[in-house]
C-alpha cells in the first residue's frame, strides 16, 4: 500500500516530520506546502538531496492543494512561533495569529476534497482542531490534535528520571488543554506497572513539583532554541503510524468530547479511521473537576474563533 503523507507548514516542526518521515522511510509521497514557496521549494530540495543516502526514494512534491485528495494522512503545522509569549508561557498568545492561517488553510483543504486523517500541531491546539474539523467538515474522528499526547511524554520523561526507568515504562495520561489548564490524571499514572500514589512515600515525591515541571517542559525548550520541533513531530508521527497500521494505539490527544462539548485531551484509540474510540476512565472527583475545567477554558476561547 502507497503511504502518502502531505504537510501544511514547513517551519521547524513542518520540516522536523518531513525529515523523520523520509530517513524513517515511512512515506511513499510527501506534499509540502507552505505560504513561503522558496522555503517548500528548499525543504523539497534538501530532502530529494538526501535520498541518494536512504534506502527509500519517495515522491516529494510541493505547493498543491490538489494533491490533498488521495492523501492518507494530512500534518498541520503552520503555526507560528514568534507569536508566542515566552514570558508567560502561554500558547493562547498564538490564538490571533493561528486562527488567521487556519481560516485561511481550513477551505482549501476542504476544496481539495481531503478524506485522510488530519493531525494537527498548532496551538492553541484544542480550539485550532476544532476549528479545523468544523470548517472541513470531516468526521470528527478524522481530525485530532497531538494534544496532550506531547505533555504526557514530558510527564513520562519527568517521572522515568526520578525512578531511573525507560519513558516507556511510565503509563498513564495528560488530560484537558495542550496548555496552562493541562493536568496531570496521577491515578491514571504507573510506573513499571505499580499505580505512582503507592509510591509517593517511598520515593519522596512531590507529584506537584513534578507536574509543573511537565506543564512548563515546552518553555524550558522555547526559552533555548526558540521554537519546539523534535517531540513534537515524533508525537505527530506516532500518530500517524498507528493509523497506517491500524494499531488500535491508546493514547491521548485531541478530539471531540461530547460531554464538554469541546475538543479536549483524553485518552482514545488510535487506529486506521483516525480517533475509534474515546477512552472514558473513570476519574476520582477531583481530577474530572479539573477536566471540566479545562474543557470549559477551550469551549470559551473556541467561541471568539
Ligand atoms: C510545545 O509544547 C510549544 O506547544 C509547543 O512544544
Amino acid at each position: 500500500m502507497s503511504r502518502k503523507y502531505a504537510i501544511i507548514g514547513v517551519g521547524h516542526v513542518g520540516a522536523a516530520i518531513a525529515f523523520s518521515l523520509v530517513i524513517q522511510g515511512f512515506a511513499d509521497e510527501l506534499i509540502l506546502i507552505d505560504k513561503n514557496e522558496k522555503k517548500a521549494r528548499a525543504e523539497q530540495l534538501d530532502l530529494q538531496d538526501a535520498t541518494a543516502r536512504l534506502s527509500s526514494r519517495p515522491k516529494i512534491k510541493i505547493q498543491d492543494y490538489s494533491e490533498l485528495s488521495d492523501t492518507d494522512i494530512l500534518f498541520v503545522t503552520a503555526g507560528n512561533i514568534h507569536a508566542l509569549d515566552n514570558a508567560s508561557g502561554n500558547r493562547w498568545a498564538e490564538f490571533e495569529y493561528t486562527r488567521e492561517i487556519v481560516k485561511d488553510i481550513a477551505p482549501k483543504i476542504k476544496a481539495s476534497g481531503f478524506n485522510g486523517v488530519l493531525i494537527d500541531t498548532m496551538n492553541p491546539c484544542d480550539a485550532i482542531t476544532q476549528y479545523l474539523q468544523k470548517e472541513i467538515g470531516l468526521p470528527g474522528s478524522q481530525v485530532l490534535g497531538t494534544g496532550t499526547f506531547l505533555d504526557t511524554a514530558r510527564m513520562q520523561r519527568v517521572v522515568s528520571e526520578k525512578f531511573n526507568v525507560d519513558p516507556k515504562n511510565v503509563s498513564g495520561f495528560v488530560y484537558g488543554e495542550h496548555g496552562e489548564s493541562q493536568f496531570v490524571a496521577w491515578s491514571t499514572v504507573g510506573v513499571n506497572g505499580l499505580p505512582i500514589k503507592t509510591l509517593v512515600p517511598k520515593m519522596n515525591l512531590d507529584l506537584d513539583a513534578l507536574e509543573d515541571t511537565a506543564r512548563s517542559g515546552g518553555w524550558a525548550v522555547h526559552s533555548g532554541k526558540g521554537y519546539t520541533s523534535f517531540a513534537i513531530a515524533t508525537c505527530a508521527i506516532k500518530l500517524s503510524r498507528a493509523v497506517l497500521d491500524d494499531a488500535q494505539l491508546m493514547c491521548p490527544c485531541s478530539s471531540y468530547n461530547v460531554k464538554y462539548d469541546s475538543y479536549v485531551g483524553q485518552p482514545g484509540i488510535i487506529g486506521k479511521n483516525g480517533v475509534e474510540e474515546l477512552i472514558d476512565i473513570p476519574l476520582p472527583a477531583k481530577e474530572e473537576e479539573k477536566l471540566a475545567a479545562s474543557a470549559a477554558t477551550i469551549k470559551e476561547k473556541f467561541a471568539t474563533m
